[in-house]
């Protein structure tokens, strides 16, 4: 009784204004911690059919079996809701899922009903459940076998060959084809969850797993999961496959296929120190461990930031650890996007913005200061190029923007994102601004926020005076396009040598020797910023002299074949032909079909060509994105 009221006079409360609990939320021994919502104008999701002042989820329990034959989960899922005492339905997202049935608490059937499906934007149907006085919820589903969170890999797709794979990625909206809740970054949940998988097969989520699996006598196991705090339904993943682990430190590991591990384990060797660089600049890792796993190369992303265990792509792995910017960048989402989360989609650069930040900071801490500069000017270079694309005045270059407009990719949302933190950190100074910072990640853990929010904060809890104030031009930074004037830039020093070397090259071809002692931001600088119109003997002996097409850096690879496709420079069709058939990593592929595509009766068919064999390997996120490029959707 008293866990309901207390969750009733929670959900009144932050239904009043904003005023939240301020330990995150309301929490008692024993009982589920159970986080507020926000009610703003600011803070409706458009991507959610849920309705959540009325009624929401505040904790979800799956039971769940792994069907790799026929690419489904199938099971339950029991809901616990937090409702209005006059709430007689709660409304679910749903995207293909396959409902068998729906019952209360005590067993008892519910009626229950599926709306139209909207065709774009993948925000699925609504899926009314009518609970009367019910506060529990048990959904019997399947997931579809084209549902796009997750990707089934046959055992010819794996590293070993032998076992199937099975690996989901949530953000922003996909989970609601495989598990039927609320499907709302603002609307954050508990969840425990019983899966079953074949053996051998282990499977991690991304919550704290309880005990050694059982064995079920029936060539199965069963997997127990733990997530105790509240988190945003995007951040539920799961994983399965032949995978082993590999301790780094006492509370960090990384999971890998066994032929992968030696490599993963090397690459993220400085993961303990850098959640103790964080932890020292933002406060303590509330989450327990922090694992990864690197998943095979169809994984879309470089890296998800799922709690207790980062997924990560394995074309980060260089030898030499240049990559691990994406390590530092996931572990920051342990604080900035995991415990102060945006609250819909448009504020997205709350999550990435402060997390690219963030990132830096915790490369300065452990790679030093010249690391972290050059990686800072990378990402400056971005915003500059992107700016001279699409335009200062484009609305999607403000911080808080649409997210129907045209896709501007990274350049906002992150950079400029980081640019603002670092503005701000560069007037304000380091120590206030540390010490801001950190109080914003405290006051807020476990709970959403808006643009507004985070400006109401900086007004009330930073700025000095109205000098201050005017000096920072926050309102401009966040909601206006383009870049603000006062922006802290990169130091120039940061690339001198690099960018004479590139002047040289432009004016008289000589190609720096000095270029394999460079740093991998150095040479990405360099390939990045020589003439982007090359002969095929000028191409050639780049690739002889700095051996382009055979570096072991899945990131620069990138950049040559890129530069050479646009080129149109045979031998790399080959190359790019390979590349595009072992990695399935957005960022990569897109671009590279894109630079095909763009080269009209040279390129199409070579892009088609390759794209006829690639396709069916790519995760449904590179899929849709190239299916863009190329034209095919319908
Ligand atoms: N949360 C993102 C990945 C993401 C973004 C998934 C938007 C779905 C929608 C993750 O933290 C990320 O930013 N990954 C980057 C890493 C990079 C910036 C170091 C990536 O995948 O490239
Ligand atoms: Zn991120």
């Amino acid at each position: 009784m008293r866990r309901i009221a207390t969750a009733l006079s929670l959900l009144l409360a932050s239904t009043a204004c904003t005023t939240v609990p301020s330990e995150g939320g309301s929490m008692r021994a024993g009982e589920p911690m159970v986080s507020p919502i926000l009610t703003g104008a600011d803070a409706v999701d458009s991507m959610t059919y849920a309705q959540p002042q009325v009624a929401r989820v505040t904790h979800v329990d799956l039971d769940l079996a792994l069907d790799f034959d026929r690419k489904r989960v199938t099971g339950v899922a029991n809901l616990d809701i937090l409702a209005r005492p006059d709430a007689g339905a709660i409304v679910l997202d749903s995207n293909g899922l396959e409902i068998v049935g729906v019952r209360d608490g005590a067993g008892n059937p519910l009626a229950w009903k599926l709306g139209d499906t909207v065709s774009e934007g993948g925000k699925g149907a609504p899926l009314t459940i009518t609970m009367g006085n019910a506060r529990e919820v048990q959904i019997q589903y399947a997931s579809a076998p084209d549902a796009e969170a997750l990707q089934w890999l046959t055992p010819e797709q794996t590293a070993g060959g032998e076992y199937p794979y099975l690996f989901s990625q949530g953000q922003a909206i996909l989970n609601r084809t495989w598990i039927p809740t609320q499907d709302s970054p603002g609307i954050r949940q508990t969840w425990a969850a019983r899966i079953t998988a074949p053996k051998p097969l282990d499977v991690v989520m991304s919550g704290v797993r309880q005990g050694e699996p059982e064995d079920l006598g029936n060539g199965r196991r069963a997997f127990r999961f733990v997530m105790d705090k509240p988190v945003p339904p995007y951040l539920i993943a799961i994983a399965a496959g032949d995978i082993d682990f590999a301790a780094i430190g006492p509370r960090t590991g990384v999971w890998a296929e066994p032929s992968t591990l030696a490599r993963a384990r090397a690459e993220v060797g400085d993961t303990e120190e850098m959640v103790e660089a964080a932890e020292e600049l933002y406060g303590d890792y509330r989450w327990g461990r922090y694992d990864m796993i690197v998943l095979p190369p169809s994984f879309p992303y470089g890296g998800m930031e799922n709690p207790v265990m980062t997924f990560l792509t394995p074309t980060f792995i260089a030898g030499d650890r240049s990559n691990n910017g994406l390590v530092a960048h996931e572990l920051a989402h342990s604080w900035s996007g995991n415990l102060v989360t945006n609250a819909v989609w448009e504020d997205s650069w709350l999550n990435e913005g402060v997390t690219s930040y963030f990132e830096n900071r915790i490369v300065e801490a452990v790679y030093g200061k010249k690391r972290a500069e050059q990686e800072a000017a990378l990402s400056f270079a971005n915003i500059e190029e992107t700016l001279a694309e699409v335009g200062m005045n484009a609305p999607g270059t403000a911080l808080h923007h649409s997210t129907d407009g045209a896709e501007i990719g990274s350049a906002i949302t992150y950079d400029k994102g980081h640019f603002f933190l670092r503005t701000v950190e560069s007037i304000a100074g380091r120590e206030r601004f540390d010490a801001w910072l950190r109080q914003w990640f405290d006051n807020h853990a476990f709970q959403p926020a808006t643009s507004q929010l985070f400006y109401d904060d900086m007004m009330a809890n930073l700025v000095r005076n109205d000098a201050e104030a005017e000096q920072l031009a926050l309102r401009e930074w966040i909601f206006q396009p383009g870049l603000p004037s006062n922006v802290a830039r990169p130091d120039p020093a940061a690339f001198a040598e690099v960018d004479s070397a590139v002047q040289a090259y432009a004016a008289s071809s000589s190609i720096p020797v000095v270029y394999n002692g460079w740093t991998s931001a150095e040479r990405m600088r360099f390939l990045d910023n020589i003439p982007k119109e090359r002969s095929a003997a000028q191409l050639s002996e780049l690739d002889r002299q700095l051996g382009l097409s055979t570096t072991q850096n899945n990131e620069i690879l990138f950049l040559w074949l890129e530069l050479a496709l646009a080129n149109r420079y045979e031998p790399a069709v080959p190359q790019a032909e390979q590349f595009l058939a072992r990695v399935g990593r957005a960022k990569f592929v897109r671009p590279l079909f894109q630079v095909l595509w763009s080269e009209g009766e040279w390129g199409r068919p070579i892009a088609k060509r390759i794209y006829a064999k690639t396709r069916p390997s790519y995760h449904a996120v590179t899929r849709g994105a190239v299916d863009r490029v190329l034209g095919m959707t319908s």
